[in-house]
């Protein structure tokens, strides 16, 4: 979760590290610190809060080094403070590490190194792991091997730097199941758990994969296995252009992101649509075309977001594609012994490409003889690099925490993914051609919604104080409802409730009265006459209603009776709603939350990319 960098070469490394940890601050923000090596002497400054509360301190010290590293903090062990902030030192106060990811057996090694007399001033399970590697170089004199010899007997995961004032010049780092990348530039060296805080300087990359160890100099670097064997990999290039990581005028990423989404989506489709055949072509998938052809189930999974997207991918793929599909969340699929064949395809979806679940949930999965695809937004992510094919989302770095534009080109590309292979089965030419032309007209129509802006932040305003949503959906639209209250709750903290509309009146109705506003998706499709039963029902116990309706559809009459508000979206077939019904959501949710005044981009406890499990 937590987002590191590390730097060695000529430039003021604080600079660096400052500017790094900005970039890497939306994976965790509870405390940040650094630490250098200055004149040979080890320097560490941290502090709890945001990274405005490290800046302070650091712009009013004088210090100068060309190597060190940084550390934005979201925790797991231990409270946000300045103590159990990281970087964390081990006993002689000379080994100094930043570390992402957690240490499962840190209560016994804690256990031990207290019974040797070794001492700790954080409740955190990386300053355990700092002191063991500075008992064992007490034996070894040799930081490589000290670092080495300790991940030997780690449980658990890390993504981790390492450096001493008794070896100056050097950065260990390793990682296990949480991101590394090592940038290359020009007589220097940067690595970081993400590449945007690397593209400032070099787009050359090496991605170190589990169990890896960097050793970095300022004119070398060398990797090796931690079990001692020197490698080569072969070096990469960043796909990201650093006009990609700015704001572009808008108050929020956030907001930027949902503005984006009409860009985003051509993205996720330039070039994969043949137009006079209805045919769908997708590089990545071409060496298992043939495991796709006689797929007999696909498993779908993800964590939150990801996992709406998933469960409209079911509703897609099954709908054209005839193929059986399950949803699974990817933290319980991988715990729960699933039953999988070789014929069954497993599918990771992921913005991120970095999260725990999903990627163990991917190794599971191949552990068992299935094919596994990752539908996934960040190129060279651990994700993309496990599974055995994919398909990448080119949606542009997400940077707002609560995913939006990676959803709709995630939806985008379960709905490309289900025609390919719909196409293979039993849709027709003349179908096919329908989709794809409608497909192409999605950047448009989201344009059109996106004007809409300011009549949905009127409406949030009536509302931002209201402490409870409900959002009611069926069909394609019953994960929409779920992902439009997740996004209230994420960026405005207001309690939110998805419902599939026909459940409501099993439990929840109870919770309606005249203070509830209820969100409803009423857009044109063949149950339209269902849910206007469900608005009924909420109407009879005086619930506020917001529908998303479809222009022209002459059923609305019944929505301009009972709706307080009606926000309106461009017709499209029901297989493609979803990727537009979503928007007015991600806007009601943004101006609700801007009303509360809260953290939109870094919302409370939350971080981007969820590293832990
Ligand atoms: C919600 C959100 C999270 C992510 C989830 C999976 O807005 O962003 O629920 O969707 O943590 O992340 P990825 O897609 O990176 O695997």
């Amino acid at each position: 979760m937590c987002g590191i960098i590390g730097y060695i070469g000529n430039r003021n490394a604080i600079d660096v590290l400052m500017h790094g940890l900005k970039r890497v601050e939306y994976r965790g923000y509870d405390s940040a610190g650094i630490s250098i090596i200055e004149n040979n002497k080890l320097v560490t400054i941290k502090k709890s809060g945001k990274l405005t509360e490290l800046y302070k301190v650091i712009s009013h010290s004088n210090h100068f080094s060309n190597i060190g590293f940084g550390h934005t903090r979201w925790a797991t062990h231990g409270e946000p403070n300045d103590i159990n902030a990281h970087p964390h030192l081990d006993n002689s106060g000379k080994i100094s590490i930043v570390h992402n990811g957690i240490i499962e057996n840190c209560a016994i090694l804690k256990d031990l190194l207290l019974k040797q007399g070794y001492t700790f001033k954080s409740e955190t399970d990386t300053e355990v792991l700092a002191v063991y590697i500075g008992s064992i170089y007490e034996k070894t004199k040799d930081l490589t091997e000290a670092t080495r010899l300790a991940l030997s007997n780690i449980v658990g995961t890390f993504g981790l730097l390492v450096i001493s004032e008794y070896e100056p010049d050097k950065i260990v780092g390793a990682r296990r199941g949480s991101p590394l990348v090592l940038g290359i530039g020009q007589n220097e060296y940067i690595l970081a758990s993400d590449q945007t805080a690397i593209v400032d300087y070099t787009k050359r990359v090496i991605y170190p994969d589990d169990d890896e160890m960097v050793i970095v100099t300022k004119d070398n670097y060398i990797l090796k296995t931690l079990d001692n064997i020197e490698i080569n990999k072969k070096e990469s290039t960043i796909d990201l252009e650093l006009k990609q990581l700015e704001k572009k005028g808008f108050e929020h990423f956030m907001l930027k992101e949902i503005f984006e989404q009409g860009e985003t989506i051509e993205n996720a489709t330039r070039g994969r649509m043949i137009f006079d055949t209805g045919n769908i072509k997708l590089g990545g998938l071409t060496e298992v075309t043939d495991k796709l052809r006689k797929a007999r189930r696909i498993i779908l999974t993800g964590c939150g977001t990801s996992w709406h997207s998933a469960l409209v991918g079911e509703y897609m793929i099954e709908s054209l594609a005839g193929i059986p599909v399950e949803v699974e969340y990817a933290s319980e699929f991988r715990y729960r012994n699933p039953i999988l064949s070789e014929e069954d395809i497993v599918i990771a979806i992921s913005q991120s490409g970095e999260t725990a679940d999903t990627l163990e949930a991917i190794r599971e999965a191949k552990r068992k003889g299935c094919t596994t695809l990752g539908i996934v937004n960040i190129v060279g992510s651990s994700i993309a690099r496990a599974t055995d094919a994919g398909v990448y989302l080119h949606a542009g770095p997400e940077i707002g925490v609560a995913s939006t534009k990676a959803f709709t080109s995630q939806i985008t590309i379960l709905l490309l993914l289900a025609l390919y292979l719909g196409r293979m089965n039993n849709i027709s030419q003349m179908d096919g051609i329908r989709i794809v032309n409608e497909i192409k007209l999605l950047p448009k129509k989201i344009n059109t919604i996106l004007q809409q802006a300011p009549s949905i932040q009127k409406i949030a305003k009536q509302y931002a104080n209201s402490p409870n949503f409900l959002y009611l959906g069926r069909g394609y639209n019953y994960p929409i409802a779920l992902e439009g209250a997740l996004k209230l709750k994420e960026i405005s903290y207001v309690h939110a409730e998805g419902y599939p509309a026909a459940e409501m009146k099993h439990g929840p109705l109870a919770l309606i009265d005249e203070n509830m506003p209820v969100v409803v998706l009423a857009t044109k499709d063949d149950i339209f006459d269902k849910l206007c039963s469900n608005i009924e029902e909420v109407k009879a116990r005086k619930g506020k209603i917001i529908a998303i309706a479809t222009e022209g559809n002459t059923g609305n009459k019944v929505l301009e009776d009972k709706a307080e508000h009606i926000i309106y979206i461009p017709e499209t077939s029901n297989i493609i709603t979803p990727i537009l019904s979503i928007i007015p959501l991600q806007l009601l949710a943004y101006y609700i939350a801007l009303e509360r005044g809260t953290e939109i981009d870094t919302p409370r406890h939350l971080a981007k990319s969820v590293t832990v499990e």
